[in-house]
């Protein structure tokens, strides 16, 4: 039973790192060393790949589950399952009930979970199917002896989950199943720092979820839990289809993967509640995760500008002077931001009145001139001041919020900025009430705009608390997946802290969802307007409440680059208003860098440039003036693009749709696409390729078969479907427009407040047919519902047969102000154009372009709400 042919075929028996040989065999599993049986090639790939290869693995006859009955029920079927022997891990649940949910025609959910006792379950509000689709794409087999599922595609066959591959083990701290996957190519799976394609055609790889306070580095858990992954299937007919799965499950967990290729999880609690979505397109995949979990959240209008920060202002004065160099520099700019140095001792909803002397009227003064204000709060509440002297912790004590100690009602205490604090629960239906309070509270003496909610994982400078964890399980389970530190408390309060909803074992990874859950209610109800969160921990859904920045990167190319994969895949996850810290957290950076760094930023979807305490500036007022000048035409052309920008979150909250994306979303077909993350796409129109190496003025970069311009020169790419060698140096960022689409532009001004009213551009580029399509969402910004209300508009352009331009106002009912229409841009213009017509009459306002086939139509003075336009 020990036989293997392949050592790709083995699942892990002994995960811990103190496997030995007798340790394994008392498990009653095989041990071998992975190269014993191979051949020549297989030892040469193991040399340098297979350090991971487990010694100890299952046995085909490993003790595993039987079926015992299969009921049809009105959602699909539900089984018993039940095991005779138990395995090595403490209170193996031998009856288990498996609910197979044939939820819609793409999307399969697996629950198994304990027949008798009720165990924790992930509070996420899910939808609840009761009745069983009536057609699927997928096809379900059940196996009864040993129990194992296979789920395939009907159309092809392909296999999209077997769990027959290792034994499923469910004891009440230790889960484990795999499956095999359709291809070695894996894509999600965060928040991890890694590249974006996770390829185990060679590879064996482990990525641990906890959620963790640590500056990214890859192979250890960080602040957020996204067991999500994309799988691609290659036909036979070199046809592409991807499927994708979500393990519902917030507990410590690993996720291992290995060449079989197989994925398998393992995790200490909950159930297992799985789904399967089967696109069969990415798109489609993205719809049916976020039908899950949730759309993305709307953002405000203004927080699509440039927001600049920094930890170490350490007085108004150094603040003022870096807004003084913005302004003077004529940078457009949107949010100033404080951190914790802008407080009173590190006390949240507090500042430093001596350092930072008239904050109140600073930001009110932004706030006049169009701009916005956002500061920082953590969860760490002080416990430690002087009776009646510090409100948010006497209220969170009467209103009983704080967490507690294990099985007491005792506080549990940790520490951060301010020394010990308590830390409230924000799974408590009071704590939603106790932080609107103490927010509206700050909130009338500094009118913030939006909160930033950090350190949220929750981040404790001290491991459990202040006075240790338990000796229970909870504390001390008996696996503890591969977490940095070695401890589930590491740099964090105790698992079997006591919350509302459950132990802190179970809902330590949704700390940050509940907080930031909780702080869009409260900005909600303070400001009336439409909330901004920024919150740094995340867990499946938090796309819902915020946005979300990458945590302490360093000031290094590297880190540069890793921002790229990392905002991709934090839109897969729903979190598509996302960034990292423009031009490196920790570390000094130079100007070379921020440079690079800020015109990549500018392309973010969340642009925010962050320091460290004790870096010297990095606004990019404080570089040289040819510095300046490059980060300003990056701002210029973010700014100019803002209704582009809009228009795609309001897709990304109405129809699932990512923001920015890999280049293989667009083009499942080329292989050469799976594997880019240096460049990347906004939307499906504007193609960003960045300068990621130091010292060097041209980039490699893949231009995908399709009709592509330069960006903003309108001048055509010749050679696509290839990597090409394009020009840039320090002053240039590559941008390239898509034929097919129109992109609705503005003229920037200081402010996207200031800017709101500026003439509207249209920028056309014609596909190969002449044709090209665009739209336009645009509404007050700022209010909770407007599209629950229909208070927006809703703009569609679209050019026919390379001739006729054509505006559709389609909803029209926020009529502030014109939507003036002042310049169309059209490029691929081949036939020499003589006469231009607007609504039927001629129009002789234009220019063309013969050499760079561009047709330029000035001067207009369109509405775009109330004439439509018709022209060439
Ligand atoms: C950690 C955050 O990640 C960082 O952005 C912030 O500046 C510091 N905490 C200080 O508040």
């Amino acid at each position: 039973q020990c036989d293997q042919s392949s050592d790709i075929a083995r699942f892990d028996c002994y995960p811990e790192n103190d496997a030995t040989q007798e340790k394994c065999l008392a498990r009653n599993c095989c041990w071998r060393q992975p190269f014993e049986n191979r051949n020549q090639r297989e030892k040469h790939f193991s040399a340098f790949h297979d350090i991971n290869v487990p010694y100890c693995y299952y046995p085909k006859d490993f003790p595993t589950y039987k079926l015992q009955t299969n009921e049809q029920t009105e959602f699909g079927q539900r089984l018993r399952i039940n095991k005779s022997e138990t395995t090595y891990m403490p209170h193996d649940i031998t009856d288990l009930t498996v609910d197979l949910i044939y939820e819609t025609e793409h999307r399969f959910r697996i629950r198994i979970y304990d027949t008798i006792y009720k165990r924790y379950e992930v509070p996420l509000e899910v939808p609840v199917i009761t009745k069983k689709a009536n057609q699927t794409d997928y096809d379900v087999k059940i196996n009864s002896n040993p129990f194992s599922l296979l789920i395939t595609r009907k159309s092809t066959g392909v296999t999209l989950f077997d769990s027959s591959v290792s034994p499923l083990i469910f004891a009440d701290q230790f889960i484990k199943f795999s499956t095999r996957l359709s291809s070695p190519y894996v894509y999600g799976l965060g928040e991890h720092r890694q590249a974006l394609l996770i390829d185990l055609t060679e590879k064996w790889k482990k990525l641990t979820f906890w959620s963790r306070d640590f500056p990214p580095v890859e192979n250890t858990n960080l602040y957020g839990v996204h067991p999500f992954h994309i799988n691609p299937e290659f036909n036979r007919d070199n046809s592409t289809n991807f499927h994708g799965q979500f393990f519902l499950n917030s507990n410590a967990m690993d996720i291992d993967l290995q060449p079989l290729p197989a994925l398998t999880y393992t995790t200490i609690g909950g159930i297992i509640d799985l789904y399967i979505f089967t696109g069969p397109t990415i798109q489609n995949v993205i719809e049916q995760y976020w039908d899950i979990i949730g759309k993305p959240i709307m953002p405000p209008f203004w927080s699509l500008g440039f927001h600049l920060c920094r930890y170490g202002y350490n007085s108004i004065e150094n603040m003022l002077a870096t807004v003084k160099r913005m302004d003077d520099a004529n940078f457009p700019y949107d949010v100033q931001w404080t951190d914790i140095d802008a407080m009173s001792s590190y006390l949240d909803f507090t500042y430093d009145e001596k350092n930072f002397h008239g904050l109140p009227d600073f930001v009110r003064n932004l706030q006049a001139n169009g701009k916005h204000y956002v500061n920082i709060i953590d969860p760490g509440i002080s416990s430690v001041q002087s009776p009646g002297s510090y409100l948010p912790y006497e209220e969170g004590l009467r209103k009983n919020i704080f967490m507690k100690k294990f099985n007491s009602t005792e506080l549990i205490l940790g520490k951060v900025w301010p020394g010990i604090t308590a830390f409230p629960d924000f799974t408590n239906p009071n704590a939603t009430d106790w932080w609107t309070n103490i927010s509206s509270i700050f909130h009338d003496i500094v009118p913030f705009d939006g909160m930033w909610i950090d350190m949220n994982e929750p981040s404790s400078f001290i491991d459990g608390s202040s006075d240790g964890c338990t000796m229970n399980n909870l504390d001390n389970p008996p696996f503890i997946p591969n977490v940095l530190g070695g401890s589930l408390s590491s740099k964090t309060l105790c698992p079997s802290a006591q919350q509302y909803l459950s132990q802190h074992y179970n809902l330590h990874s949704m700390f940050g969802y509940f907080e930031a859950k909780v702080s869009n209610a409260a900005l909600k109800t303070i400001r009336k307007k439409r909330p901004f969160v920024l919150s740094r921990s995340s867990f499946a859904g938090s796309g819902k409440f915020t946005a979300h920045w990458t945590g302490d990167n360093r000031a290094t190319f590297d880190d540069m680059y890793f921002s790229i994969p990392a905002i991709l895949n934090f839109n897969m996850f729903g979190i598509t208003h996302v960034g990292a810290d423009i031009c490196g957290f920790g570390l000094e950076t130079t100007e070379e860098l921020c440079t690079r760094w800020m015109q990549l930023g500018a392309f973010y979807p969340f642009m925010r440039n962050h320091n460290d305490l004790g870096q010297k500036d990095q606004d990019p007022g404080s570089f040289s003036y040819a510095a300046q000048q490059s980060m300003k035409q990056a701002l210029l052309m973010r700014y100019s693009l803002v209704p582009f920008w809009y228009t795609r979150h309001y897709e990304a909250a109405m129809l699932s749709r990512t923001i920015i994306q890999p280049l293989f979303f667009e083009y499942p077909n080329d292989r050469n696409t799976y594997n880019i993350d240096q460049q990347f796409l906004i939307g499906r129109a504007l193609l960003v390729s960045p300068n990621l190496k130091t010292e060097t003025t041209s980039i490699n970069a893949y231009i995908p078969s399709d009709v592509w311009y330069e960006f903003p020169s309108g001048i055509r790419v010749e050679k696509v479907g290839t990597f090409i060698n394009l020009d840039a140096p320090l002053s240039k960022i590559n941008v390239h427009v898509r034929g097919g689409f129109i992109i609705p532009m503005q003229i920037p001004g200081d402010n996207l407040i200031i800017g709101r009213g500026n003439p509207f551009t249209l920028l056309v580029v014609q596909s190969q047919w002449g044709n090209a399509n665009g739209n336009l969402f645009w509404d007050d910004g700022d209010s909770i519902d407007s599209i629950e209300t229909k208070t927006y508009n809703y703009l569609e352009f679209s050019l026919m047969n390379g001739t006729t331009l054509r505006i559709d106002a389609l909803v029209t009912n926020y009529q502030d102000r014109p939507m003036r229409l002042e310049l169309v841009k059209i490029l691929g213009v081949n036939k020499t154009v003589t006469n231009v017509n607007i609504n039927g009459k001629s129009y002789t306002n234009f220019l063309y372009n013969i050499f760079d086939q561009i047709l330029l139509i000035y001067g207009l003075e369109l509405d775009m709400l109330t004439q439509s336009i018709q022209t060439i």
